[in-house]
Protein backbone atom coordinates (compact mmCIF):
# COMPACT_ATOMS: atom_id res chain seq x y z
CA UNK A 1 0.00 0.00 0.00
CA UNK A 2 1.44 3.19 -1.02
CA UNK A 3 -0.23 5.46 1.18
CA UNK A 4 0.53 9.09 0.80
CA UNK A 5 -1.40 11.74 3.02
CA UNK A 6 -4.11 9.03 3.85
CA UNK A 7 -4.55 8.59 0.42
CA UNK A 8 -4.82 4.43 -0.18
CA UNK A 9 -3.48 4.23 -3.37
CA UNK A 10 -4.16 0.77 -3.88
CA UNK A 11 -7.85 1.20 -3.84
CA UNK A 12 -9.25 0.80 -7.41
CA UNK A 13 -11.11 4.14 -8.74
CA UNK A 14 -14.86 2.75 -9.53
CA UNK A 15 -15.50 6.25 -12.49
CA UNK A 16 -19.15 6.30 -12.31
CA UNK A 17 -19.70 3.90 -9.01
CA UNK A 18 -19.70 1.48 -11.80
CA UNK A 19 -20.53 -2.22 -10.15
CA UNK A 20 -20.61 -0.72 -6.63
CA UNK A 21 -23.41 -1.52 -3.93
CA UNK A 22 -23.81 0.98 -1.42
CA UNK A 23 -26.97 -0.12 0.31
CA UNK A 24 -29.72 -2.68 0.83
CA UNK A 25 -33.31 -2.14 -0.79
CA UNK A 26 -36.35 -4.52 -1.24
CA UNK A 27 -37.78 -2.32 -3.59
CA UNK A 28 -36.67 -3.18 -7.18
CA UNK A 29 -34.45 -5.89 -9.13
CA UNK A 30 -33.20 -5.06 -12.28
CA UNK A 31 -31.86 -8.66 -13.86
CA UNK A 32 -29.17 -6.90 -16.55
CA UNK A 33 -28.54 -10.11 -17.74
CA UNK A 34 -31.59 -11.19 -18.23
CA UNK A 35 -33.79 -8.51 -19.55
CA UNK A 36 -36.07 -9.01 -16.26
CA UNK A 37 -37.56 -6.22 -13.92
CA UNK A 38 -39.28 -6.67 -10.43
CA UNK A 39 -40.79 -4.04 -8.59
CA UNK A 40 -41.48 -5.59 -4.78
CA UNK A 41 -41.01 -8.86 -6.50
CA UNK A 42 -43.91 -9.10 -9.65
CA UNK A 43 -42.82 -8.86 -13.03
CA UNK A 44 -42.94 -5.62 -14.88
CA UNK A 45 -45.19 -7.07 -17.64
CA UNK A 46 -47.78 -8.36 -15.56
CA UNK A 47 -47.79 -5.04 -13.42
CA UNK A 48 -47.59 -2.93 -16.81
CA UNK A 49 -50.86 -5.72 -17.81
CA UNK A 50 -52.82 -5.93 -14.71
CA UNK A 51 -52.35 -2.86 -12.56
CA UNK A 52 -52.95 0.68 -12.58
CA UNK A 53 -50.18 3.63 -11.81
CA UNK A 54 -52.09 4.18 -8.34
CA UNK A 55 -51.76 0.80 -7.43
CA UNK A 56 -48.30 0.45 -8.05
CA UNK A 57 -47.79 3.84 -6.62
CA UNK A 58 -49.27 1.78 -3.29
CA UNK A 59 -46.59 -0.96 -4.12
CA UNK A 60 -43.50 0.71 -4.14
CA UNK A 61 -44.43 2.84 -0.85
CA UNK A 62 -45.78 0.46 1.77
CA UNK A 63 -44.09 -2.82 -0.14
CA UNK A 64 -47.19 -5.43 -0.52
CA UNK A 65 -50.32 -4.80 -3.43
CA UNK A 66 -53.20 -3.33 -1.78
CA UNK A 67 -56.78 -4.94 -0.69
CA UNK A 68 -59.67 -3.30 -2.20
CA UNK A 69 -60.42 -0.91 0.90
CA UNK A 70 -56.51 0.04 1.23
CA UNK A 71 -56.42 0.89 -2.54
CA UNK A 72 -59.78 3.00 -2.68
CA UNK A 73 -58.44 4.99 0.72
CA UNK A 74 -55.04 5.88 -0.83
CA UNK A 75 -56.99 6.64 -4.24
CA UNK A 76 -58.98 9.21 -2.20
CA UNK A 77 -55.29 10.18 -0.19
CA UNK A 78 -54.02 11.03 -3.79
CA UNK A 79 -57.14 12.79 -5.59
CA UNK A 80 -57.21 15.02 -2.22
CA UNK A 81 -53.49 16.13 -3.07
CA UNK A 82 -54.14 17.02 -6.68
CA UNK A 83 -54.81 20.67 -6.64
CA UNK A 84 -52.09 23.30 -7.33
CA UNK A 85 -51.30 26.36 -4.47
CA UNK A 86 -51.98 29.60 -6.77
CA UNK A 87 -48.82 30.77 -6.19
CA UNK A 88 -47.35 27.65 -8.02
CA UNK A 89 -50.00 27.87 -10.47
CA UNK A 90 -48.68 31.66 -11.26
CA UNK A 91 -44.80 30.88 -10.95
CA UNK A 92 -45.88 28.07 -13.85
CA UNK A 93 -47.72 30.88 -15.90
CA UNK A 94 -45.23 33.30 -15.14
CA UNK A 95 -42.10 31.41 -16.42
CA UNK A 96 -43.91 29.58 -18.85
CA UNK A 97 -41.29 29.22 -22.18
CA UNK A 98 -38.94 30.67 -20.89
CA UNK A 99 -37.12 27.96 -19.26
CA UNK A 100 -37.40 24.28 -19.99
CA UNK A 101 -40.37 22.43 -18.52
CA UNK A 102 -38.03 20.50 -16.11
CA UNK A 103 -36.69 23.56 -14.93
CA UNK A 104 -39.56 24.76 -14.38
CA UNK A 105 -41.50 21.54 -12.49
CA UNK A 106 -38.51 21.28 -10.63
CA UNK A 107 -38.59 24.83 -9.07
CA UNK A 108 -42.35 24.06 -8.52
CA UNK A 109 -41.62 20.96 -6.38
CA UNK A 110 -38.97 22.91 -4.16
CA UNK A 111 -41.52 25.56 -3.22
CA UNK A 112 -44.19 22.89 -1.96
CA UNK A 113 -43.13 22.95 1.89
CA UNK A 114 -44.37 26.28 2.13
CA UNK A 115 -47.57 24.69 1.60
CA UNK A 116 -46.98 21.36 3.90
CA UNK A 117 -47.62 21.90 7.71
CA UNK A 118 -46.01 18.51 7.78
CA UNK A 119 -42.76 19.75 5.98
CA UNK A 120 -40.17 18.76 8.07
CA UNK A 121 -41.92 16.41 10.58
CA UNK A 122 -39.73 13.43 9.86
CA UNK A 123 -41.63 10.59 11.03
CA UNK A 124 -42.58 7.97 8.50
CA UNK A 125 -45.93 8.45 8.52
CA UNK A 126 -45.34 12.39 7.83
CA UNK A 127 -43.16 11.17 5.07
CA UNK A 128 -45.71 8.68 3.83
CA UNK A 129 -47.86 11.31 3.66
CA UNK A 130 -45.66 13.39 1.47
CA UNK A 131 -44.85 11.33 -0.65
CA UNK A 132 -48.65 10.71 -1.79
CA UNK A 133 -49.02 14.86 -1.95
CA UNK A 134 -45.75 14.64 -4.41
CA UNK A 135 -46.81 12.24 -6.57
CA UNK A 136 -50.48 13.95 -7.11
CA UNK A 137 -48.94 17.77 -7.24
CA UNK A 138 -46.30 16.68 -9.47
CA UNK A 139 -48.62 15.56 -12.24
CA UNK A 140 -50.50 18.52 -12.10
CA UNK A 141 -47.71 20.68 -12.11
CA UNK A 142 -46.82 18.64 -15.69
CA UNK A 143 -50.28 19.37 -16.89
CA UNK A 144 -50.47 22.60 -15.82
CA UNK A 145 -46.84 23.36 -17.47
CA UNK A 146 -48.23 21.98 -20.65
CA UNK A 147 -51.58 24.02 -20.27
CA UNK A 148 -49.93 27.26 -19.63
CA UNK A 149 -48.47 26.95 -23.98
CA UNK A 150 -53.06 26.79 -24.06
CA UNK A 151 -52.81 29.92 -21.86
CA UNK A 152 -55.77 28.29 -19.09
CA UNK A 153 -55.38 26.51 -16.30
CA UNK A 154 -57.55 23.61 -15.74
CA UNK A 155 -58.45 22.29 -12.61
CA UNK A 156 -58.25 18.91 -11.78
CA UNK A 157 -61.20 16.42 -11.85
CA UNK A 158 -61.57 13.89 -8.96
CA UNK A 159 -64.11 11.39 -10.76
CA UNK A 160 -60.68 10.45 -12.87
CA UNK A 161 -58.05 8.53 -12.52
CA UNK A 162 -54.29 9.75 -12.22
CA UNK A 163 -53.11 9.76 -16.02
CA UNK A 164 -56.98 10.24 -16.76
CA UNK A 165 -56.66 13.55 -15.08
CA UNK A 166 -53.07 14.31 -16.10
CA UNK A 167 -54.57 14.59 -19.96
CA UNK A 168 -57.66 16.06 -18.48
CA UNK A 169 -55.45 19.11 -16.94
CA UNK A 170 -53.43 19.07 -20.36
CA UNK A 171 -56.11 19.57 -22.60
CA UNK A 172 -59.14 20.73 -20.87
CA UNK A 173 -60.73 17.94 -22.60
CA UNK A 174 -62.53 14.69 -21.15
CA UNK A 175 -59.77 11.94 -22.09
CA UNK A 176 -59.87 9.63 -24.67
CA UNK A 177 -59.52 5.79 -22.89
CA UNK A 178 -57.22 4.36 -24.86
CA UNK A 179 -54.78 7.28 -24.65
CA UNK A 180 -54.88 7.39 -20.92
CA UNK A 181 -55.10 3.18 -20.61
CA UNK A 182 -51.50 4.31 -22.15
CA UNK A 183 -50.33 6.38 -20.26
CA UNK A 184 -51.22 4.64 -17.13
CA UNK A 185 -49.19 1.96 -18.74
CA UNK A 186 -46.08 4.45 -19.74
CA UNK A 187 -46.46 5.63 -16.20
CA UNK A 188 -46.26 2.37 -14.26
CA UNK A 189 -42.97 1.37 -16.25
CA UNK A 190 -41.26 4.64 -15.51
CA UNK A 191 -42.56 4.23 -11.64
CA UNK A 192 -38.93 2.48 -10.35
CA UNK A 193 -35.82 1.75 -11.21
CA UNK A 194 -33.36 0.48 -9.02
CA UNK A 195 -30.31 2.69 -7.70
CA UNK A 196 -30.34 4.51 -11.27
CA UNK A 197 -28.17 8.38 -11.37
CA UNK A 198 -31.96 10.35 -9.94
CA UNK A 199 -32.50 8.00 -7.08
CA UNK A 200 -28.89 7.38 -5.92
CA UNK A 201 -29.13 11.67 -6.01
CA UNK A 202 -32.07 11.47 -3.70
CA UNK A 203 -30.79 9.55 -1.74
CA UNK A 204 -26.80 11.71 -1.41
CA UNK A 205 -29.46 14.12 -0.62
CA UNK A 206 -31.88 12.10 1.58
CA UNK A 207 -29.12 10.55 3.34
CA UNK A 208 -27.82 14.59 4.86
CA UNK A 209 -31.46 14.38 6.21
CA UNK A 210 -32.53 16.64 4.65
CA UNK A 211 -36.38 16.42 3.87
CA UNK A 212 -38.23 14.62 1.01
CA UNK A 213 -38.96 17.58 -0.72
CA UNK A 214 -35.16 18.34 -0.88
CA UNK A 215 -34.51 14.76 -1.75
CA UNK A 216 -36.99 14.63 -4.59
CA UNK A 217 -35.82 18.02 -5.81
CA UNK A 218 -32.42 16.92 -6.12
CA UNK A 219 -33.47 13.36 -7.92
CA UNK A 220 -35.19 15.66 -10.61
CA UNK A 221 -32.01 17.78 -10.90
CA UNK A 222 -30.13 14.79 -12.15
CA UNK A 223 -33.32 13.14 -13.85
CA UNK A 224 -32.63 16.33 -16.33
CA UNK A 225 -29.65 15.16 -18.44
CA UNK A 226 -29.82 13.63 -21.82
CA UNK A 227 -28.31 10.29 -20.79
CA UNK A 228 -30.66 9.59 -18.16
CA UNK A 229 -34.47 10.97 -18.30
CA UNK A 230 -33.57 13.54 -20.96
CA UNK A 231 -32.93 11.21 -23.96
CA UNK A 232 -36.61 10.06 -24.82
CA UNK A 233 -36.85 13.89 -25.77
CA UNK A 234 -33.79 13.66 -27.77
CA UNK A 235 -34.49 10.50 -29.02
CA UNK A 236 -37.82 12.06 -30.53
CA UNK A 237 -35.87 15.30 -31.99
CA UNK A 238 -33.52 13.08 -33.73
CA UNK A 239 -36.68 10.99 -35.23
CA UNK A 240 -37.88 14.35 -36.54
CA UNK A 241 -34.75 15.26 -37.87
CA UNK A 242 -34.87 11.99 -39.84
CA UNK A 243 -38.52 12.88 -40.92
CA UNK A 244 -38.96 10.15 -43.41
CA UNK A 245 -38.64 6.23 -42.67
CA UNK A 246 -36.70 6.05 -45.94
CA UNK A 247 -34.13 8.23 -44.60
CA UNK A 248 -33.55 6.21 -41.29
CA UNK A 249 -30.37 3.69 -42.52
CA UNK A 250 -28.46 6.82 -43.82
CA UNK A 251 -28.87 8.79 -40.46
CA UNK A 252 -28.33 6.39 -38.45
CA UNK A 253 -25.18 4.65 -41.00
CA UNK A 254 -23.57 8.55 -40.70
CA UNK A 255 -24.76 8.88 -37.20
CA UNK A 256 -22.64 5.76 -35.82
CA UNK A 257 -19.90 6.56 -38.11
CA UNK A 258 -19.18 9.87 -36.89
CA UNK A 259 -19.20 8.29 -33.29
CA UNK A 260 -22.63 10.31 -32.44
CA UNK A 261 -24.34 8.07 -29.64
CA UNK A 262 -27.93 6.88 -30.45
CA UNK A 263 -30.45 8.38 -27.69
CA UNK A 264 -32.76 5.80 -26.48
CA UNK A 265 -29.85 3.29 -26.44
CA UNK A 266 -27.80 1.61 -24.39
CA UNK A 267 -28.00 1.01 -20.46
CA UNK A 268 -25.31 0.52 -17.55
CA UNK A 269 -27.10 -2.16 -16.02
CA UNK A 270 -29.17 -3.74 -19.15
CA UNK A 271 -26.90 -5.24 -21.13
CA UNK A 272 -29.59 -7.48 -23.17
CA UNK A 273 -33.50 -6.12 -24.67
CA UNK A 274 -34.66 -3.52 -21.88
CA UNK A 275 -38.03 -5.78 -20.64
CA UNK A 276 -39.58 -1.94 -20.22
CA UNK A 277 -38.61 -1.12 -24.26
CA UNK A 278 -39.90 -4.08 -25.27
CA UNK A 279 -43.74 -3.96 -24.03
CA UNK A 280 -43.60 -0.26 -25.20
CA UNK A 281 -42.38 -1.20 -28.89
CA UNK A 282 -45.27 -3.98 -28.83
CA UNK A 283 -48.14 -1.00 -28.51
CA UNK A 284 -46.02 1.18 -31.04
CA UNK A 285 -46.14 -1.51 -33.33
CA UNK A 286 -49.94 -0.74 -33.49
CA UNK A 287 -49.79 2.36 -34.43
CA UNK A 288 -47.78 1.90 -37.10
CA UNK A 289 -51.05 2.64 -39.70
CA UNK A 290 -52.16 5.79 -37.14
CA UNK A 291 -54.30 8.35 -39.25
CA UNK A 292 -51.70 10.75 -38.05
CA UNK A 293 -49.16 10.97 -40.44
CA UNK A 294 -46.60 12.57 -38.01
CA UNK A 295 -47.49 9.42 -35.68
CA UNK A 296 -47.03 6.81 -38.49
CA UNK A 297 -44.29 8.35 -39.56
CA UNK A 298 -42.17 8.27 -36.35
CA UNK A 299 -43.46 4.86 -35.44
CA UNK A 300 -41.84 3.84 -38.57
CA UNK A 301 -38.84 5.60 -38.49
CA UNK A 302 -38.27 4.05 -34.65
CA UNK A 303 -38.94 0.46 -35.28
CA UNK A 304 -36.50 0.89 -38.57
CA UNK A 305 -33.77 2.34 -36.63
CA UNK A 306 -34.18 0.11 -33.53
CA UNK A 307 -34.07 -2.84 -36.09
CA UNK A 308 -30.55 -1.31 -37.89
CA UNK A 309 -29.28 -0.48 -34.47
CA UNK A 310 -29.96 -3.95 -33.02
CA UNK A 311 -28.22 -5.74 -35.94
CA UNK A 312 -25.20 -3.16 -35.10
CA UNK A 313 -24.86 -2.33 -32.03
CA UNK A 314 -27.40 -4.80 -29.88
CA UNK A 315 -25.73 -8.11 -31.23
CA UNK A 316 -22.10 -7.27 -31.30
CA UNK A 317 -22.14 -4.41 -28.33
CA UNK A 318 -24.54 -5.18 -26.31
CA UNK A 319 -26.39 -1.99 -26.89
CA UNK A 320 -29.80 -2.59 -27.16
CA UNK A 321 -32.69 -0.29 -26.91
CA UNK A 322 -33.96 1.07 -23.80
CA UNK A 323 -37.20 2.86 -22.19
CA UNK A 324 -36.72 5.76 -24.07
CA UNK A 325 -36.20 4.76 -27.53
CA UNK A 326 -39.94 4.22 -28.24
CA UNK A 327 -41.75 6.44 -25.94
CA UNK A 328 -41.22 9.46 -27.97
CA UNK A 329 -43.89 8.10 -30.36
CA UNK A 330 -46.27 7.35 -28.10
CA UNK A 331 -45.96 10.04 -26.50
CA UNK A 332 -46.98 12.57 -29.48
CA UNK A 333 -50.23 9.97 -30.16
CA UNK A 334 -51.45 10.56 -26.71
CA UNK A 335 -50.87 14.39 -27.93
CA UNK A 336 -48.09 15.26 -25.49
CA UNK A 337 -45.09 17.79 -26.08
CA UNK A 338 -41.82 16.84 -26.39
CA UNK A 339 -41.02 19.20 -23.85
CA UNK A 340 -43.09 17.69 -21.07
CA UNK A 341 -41.48 13.83 -21.28
CA UNK A 342 -39.09 14.49 -18.52
CA UNK A 343 -40.89 16.50 -16.61
CA UNK A 344 -43.26 13.47 -16.72
CA UNK A 345 -41.00 10.44 -16.50
CA UNK A 346 -40.18 12.53 -13.36
CA UNK A 347 -44.07 12.07 -12.42
CA UNK A 348 -43.83 8.85 -13.42
CA UNK A 349 -40.64 8.30 -10.97
CA UNK A 350 -41.61 10.32 -7.99
CA UNK A 351 -43.02 7.00 -5.99
CA UNK A 352 -39.65 5.44 -6.90
CA UNK A 353 -37.75 8.03 -5.75
CA UNK A 354 -39.84 8.63 -2.53
CA UNK A 355 -40.31 4.50 -1.58
CA UNK A 356 -35.99 4.45 -1.96
CA UNK A 357 -35.85 7.85 0.59
CA UNK A 358 -37.90 6.14 3.23
CA UNK A 359 -36.45 2.88 2.69
CA UNK A 360 -32.62 4.15 3.59
CA UNK A 361 -34.12 6.37 6.27
CA UNK A 362 -34.78 3.60 8.11
CA UNK A 363 -30.86 2.96 8.66
CA UNK A 364 -29.29 5.76 7.40
CA UNK A 365 -25.74 6.77 6.88
CA UNK A 366 -24.34 10.00 5.03
CA UNK A 367 -23.38 9.00 1.89
CA UNK A 368 -19.69 10.24 1.31
CA UNK A 369 -17.22 8.68 -1.26
CA UNK A 370 -13.56 9.62 -1.57
CA UNK A 371 -12.32 10.95 -4.33
CA UNK A 372 -8.19 10.41 -4.68
CA UNK A 373 -5.95 13.82 -4.85
CA UNK A 374 -3.71 13.88 -7.58
CA UNK A 375 -2.96 17.44 -7.06
CA UNK A 376 -0.29 19.03 -5.81
CA UNK A 377 0.49 20.15 -1.85
CA UNK A 378 2.35 23.02 0.06
CA UNK A 379 2.52 25.47 -2.86
CA UNK A 380 3.92 28.57 -1.23
CA UNK A 381 1.28 31.64 -1.74
CA UNK A 382 2.23 34.54 -3.95
CA UNK A 383 0.67 37.74 -3.50
CA UNK A 384 -1.55 38.88 -6.12
CA UNK A 385 1.03 41.92 -6.70
CA UNK A 386 3.60 39.74 -7.23
CA UNK A 387 2.14 37.06 -9.57
CA UNK A 388 2.57 36.60 -13.38
N1 LIG B 1 -25.19 4.88 -29.13
C1 LIG B 1 -24.01 4.50 -29.67
N2 LIG B 1 -23.01 3.96 -28.94
C2 LIG B 1 -23.21 3.80 -27.63
C3 LIG B 1 -24.42 4.16 -27.01
C4 LIG B 1 -25.43 4.71 -27.82
N3 LIG B 1 -26.59 5.09 -27.30
N4 LIG B 1 -24.35 3.89 -25.69
C5 LIG B 1 -23.14 3.37 -25.48
N5 LIG B 1 -22.44 3.33 -26.64
C6 LIG B 1 -21.09 2.84 -26.81
C7 LIG B 1 -20.07 3.85 -26.31
O1 LIG B 1 -19.70 4.77 -27.31
C8 LIG B 1 -18.94 2.95 -25.91
O2 LIG B 1 -18.26 2.54 -27.06
P1 LIG B 1 -16.67 2.28 -27.04
O3 LIG B 1 -16.47 1.13 -26.09
O4 LIG B 1 -16.36 1.95 -28.46
O5 LIG B 1 -16.06 3.56 -26.56
C9 LIG B 1 -19.64 1.71 -25.33
O6 LIG B 1 -20.91 1.70 -25.97
C10 LIG B 1 -19.84 1.76 -23.83
O7 LIG B 1 -20.44 3.01 -23.50
P2 LIG B 1 -20.41 3.63 -22.03
O8 LIG B 1 -20.76 5.09 -22.10
O9 LIG B 1 -19.14 3.27 -21.34
O10 LIG B 1 -21.56 2.83 -21.33
P3 LIG B 1 -22.27 3.26 -20.00
O11 LIG B 1 -22.68 2.04 -19.33
O12 LIG B 1 -21.49 4.23 -19.22
O13 LIG B 1 -23.51 4.07 -20.62
C11 LIG B 1 -25.46 5.12 -21.09
C12 LIG B 1 -24.82 3.94 -20.39
C13 LIG B 1 -26.97 5.06 -20.87
C14 LIG B 1 -24.94 6.43 -20.47
C15 LIG B 1 -25.12 5.09 -22.60
O14 LIG B 1 -25.52 3.86 -23.17
C16 LIG B 1 -25.73 6.26 -23.36
O15 LIG B 1 -25.14 7.35 -23.42
N6 LIG B 1 -26.95 6.04 -23.97
C17 LIG B 1 -27.66 7.10 -24.63
C18 LIG B 1 -28.48 7.88 -23.61
C19 LIG B 1 -29.70 7.13 -23.13
O16 LIG B 1 -30.41 6.52 -23.92
N7 LIG B 1 -29.96 7.22 -21.81
C20 LIG B 1 -31.14 6.61 -21.20
C21 LIG B 1 -30.78 5.44 -20.33
S1 LIG B 1 -32.19 4.43 -19.85
C22 LIG B 1 -33.30 5.42 -19.05
C23 LIG B 1 -32.76 6.13 -17.88
O17 LIG B 1 -32.22 5.53 -16.96
O18 LIG B 1 -32.90 7.33 -17.86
Amino acid sequence: MNDWMGEDESQEIHKGLEGIYFTESKICKVDGQGGRLYYRGYPIEALALKSSFEEVCYLLLYGKLPNKPELNNFISGMKGERSLPKEVINLIKETSGRAHAMDIARTAISILPAYDKNAYDASEEANMGKAVKLISKLASIVAAIGSSSRGRYTAPDNSLSHAENFLYMLTGKKPDKEKARLLDTMLILHAEHSSNASTFSSLVTGSTLADLYASVTAGMATLKGPLHGGADEAALKMMKEIGEPENTERYINEALNGKARIMGFGHRVYKTYDPRAKIIKAELELLQNDASKEVSNLTRIALTAEQLMVEKLGKTKGIWPNIDFFAGPVYTWIGIAPELFTPLFAASRVPGWCAHIIEYWRSNRLLRPLERYTGQVDLEYIEIEDRE
